[in-house]
């Protein structure tokens, strides 16, 4: 096998296809836009769902990219050889072009002629057939000719080879290529669909030729695709022959420095070495979230829960190993150096990524011990093995645990958590500052939920008052972020706004208020949402039904809502700050005043 770092691979993998007649794309961001259904990006495929559907590609009918995912299902392997909450995916594309022959030909000549991979290391999977889809003889056979041997070669089911893109959507049967790393087989039916560590996925190609539907029916797509998608941390990891991904140019050395920062040594102790593995894998996925180029923030909901669980689970970790969690800015900072080349947003957001994460390290660095000294005083007195559900939720609302978090400790400690105690818990605490705010309200302020359901309608108004006012159709929405006291909106343009421009939009937004337009709602097909011309990132969604909201002849856009009834509960609109958000993005910053409410 040929020893590659990094740079080698994505560069050797790209050349090949390019030399294949395929388009490099470039990666797209890691926060789907209008996509309710998943919070990151998990595979290189769904930014190009639309394209798989049948739409045409500006770049063509082959495509090949280095996408970077997300995949946090998995948070709890993080720390064993293979498994990361961040990866990227290389990939390759046809739409509606050449399909399972000539992809397994092409994943075969790379496998053997660039990475040098001996065809007797190389076991694969093909769909074992079923009612919905025929066994995959072509597959078998094509693996077969190239020269895998019939016992590489094993026909698994749907569980284990078909990817479905959601609930809905394009999916298909796949054939899954594992590299055989020699250990002896764990029993006779041993294969690549179990996970005793004999085979190591790296590739796997997807036939893409149907569409699931609502009803969970698999309707032929207009076009037969293929959708392939290897991992480079893994496939790095297998060429050189490492035990795991952390030993691989990505991580080496970010280790190493882990290693110096505590003074404990790596590989050494089990839990030591898995949460060193666990700080570094973390703080990459953190690194690349906020650096994004719709870089996202600490949170308590979507996107921002997970990073600052990421954060939070990390500070844990550091401090556990005697290390002082204050460095992990520092561990963020080399993966930033890393990857700036390639991912030139992080250098572009280098103090954004610092400053967030050192925020956060703060916060919770401050409340982190005294809340493991309650965990501790409380398990005490526990007798039927379970922490109540009532401290789980002290735990989270006074000293900012994930309920994840403190699952996980007490899981170290023998115990477990009520659940549904604090879930019950939770939604008492909500209803008692529900009323709060109803309270409130009685005297003059909406409650918050109003309040940012109203500032969500702001801001669908507001982007079609800068299309207006701008005189630009190609404005979008970069980023969104709604607190009940204000709206936060980013998008694409390259210069700050005049005065007369603020004013511009501000009375556009005023007057559809006045107008006091209904805000209605409908469910229709992606496709006619497409042909009415609906607002929406179509590049990166996946879901077959959409929601739209039309607001009267002023705004018409895919979203998960919920908005206000009508325009008129808005009041006043005004943008309170117009700034630059990073190079060609401008951030508005905007208020409405509902007391002007008639
Ligand atoms: N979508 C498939 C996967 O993620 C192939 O890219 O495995």
């Amino acid at each position: 096998m040929k020893k590659m770092t990094s740079r080698e691979l994505r560069d050797s993998y790209l050349e090949f296809f390019k030399s294949k007649g395929h388009a490099v794309i470039p990666s797209a961001s890691l926060i789907p836009e209008n996509d309710p259904s998943v919070l990151f990006t998990t595979a290189g495929m769904h930014p190009l769902v639309p394209y798989l559907l049948g739409q045409k590609h500006p770049a063509g009918k082959r495509l090949c990219d280095v996408q970077k995912c997300v995949r946090t299902g998995d948070i709890d392997e993080v720390g064993d050889a293979t498994h990361c909450t961040f990866f990227e995916m290389l990939g390759n594309w046809s739409l509606g072009d050449y399909f399972r022959e000539e992809s397994i030909e092409f994943s075969f000549e790379f496998l053997t002629k660039v990475l040098e991979i001996p065809t007797e290391k190389i076991a694969v999977s093909v769909f074992a057939g079923d009612e919905d889809c025929e066994r995959d003889e072509i597959a078998a056979k094509k693996w077969n000719e190239l020269g895998i041997a019939k016992d590489k070669i094993f026909y698994l089911p749907k569980e284990n080879n078909w990817w479905y893109a959601g609930p809905t959507g394009p999916c298909g049967s796949d054939t899954e290529i594992f590299i055989d790393t020699g250990k002896e087989p764990c029993g006779e039916d041993c294969s690549p669909a179990c996970d005793c560590g004999k085979y190591v996925e790296i590739w796997n190609n997807v036939f893409m030729q149907f569409n699931r539907d609502k009803e969970g029916n698999f309707q032929p797509l207009a076009q037969k695709n293929v959708d392939t998608g290897m991992g480079l941390e893994r496939t790095i990891c297998m060429l050189n022959g490492y035990q795991s991904v952390y030993e691989t140019d990505l991580f080496a050395d970010v280790i190493a420095k882990i290693s110096s920062l505590c003074g404990k040594e790596y590989g050494k102790g089990e839990e030591e070495t898995r949460a060193m593995r666990i700080i570094a894998d973390h703080m990459r996925t953190a690194t690349f979230m906020i650096g994004d180029e719709k870089g996202i923030v600490p949170s308590n909901v979507d996107q921002g829960y997970v990073l600052r669980r990421l954060l939070r689970r990390s500070v844990r970790f550091a401090r556990q190993l005697g290390m002082d969690s204050k460095e992990l800015v520092t561990i963020a900072e080399m993966f930033i150096d890393k990857y700036c080349d390639i991912y030139t947003e992080l250098a572009d957001n280098r103090d954004k990524v610092l400053t967030e994460i050192a925020k956060e390290e703060e916060k919770f660095g401050k409340t982190l011990e005294n809340g493991i000294k309650e965990i501790e005083k409380v398990l005490k007195f526990v007798q039927n093995g379970m922490l109540n559900g009532k401290t789980a939720f002290r735990l989270y609302d006074t000293y900012g645990f994930p309920i994840e978090m403190t699952q996980e400790i007490c899981k170290e400690k023998g115990f477990g958590v009520d659940i549904e105690g604090y879930h019950n818990a939770f939604a008492e605490h909500q209803k008692k500052s529900q009323a709060g705010a109803e309270q409130k309200f009685k005297g003059g302020l909406a409650d918050s939920g109003e309040q940012t359901t109203y500032l969500h309608t702001a801001t669908h108004l507001m982007l079609a008052g800068l299309k207006k006012v701008l005189g630009r159709d190609d404005i979008e929405q970069k980023g969104s972020n709604i607190t009940a006291e204000r709206l936060r909106f980013d998008f694409n343009f390259e210069r700050p706004l005049t005065e007369e421009e603020k004013k511009g939009v501000e009375k556009f937004v005023n007057d559809a208020i006045a107008r006091d337009i209904p805000v209605v709602c409908e469910e229709m097909p992606i496709e006619k949402a497409r042909e009415i011309n609906a607002v929406g990132v179509f590049g990166s969604r996946y879901g077959e039904v959409v929601k739209v909201y039309t607001i009267g002849d002023v705004d018409c856009q895919i979203c998960g809502g919920p908005h206000a009834e009508r325009t008129g509960l808005l009041g006043e609109f005004k943008i309170v700050k117009e700034q630059s958000s990073s190079a060609g993005i401008r951030r508005i910053k905007a208020v409405i005043d509902t007391t002007k409410a008639k």
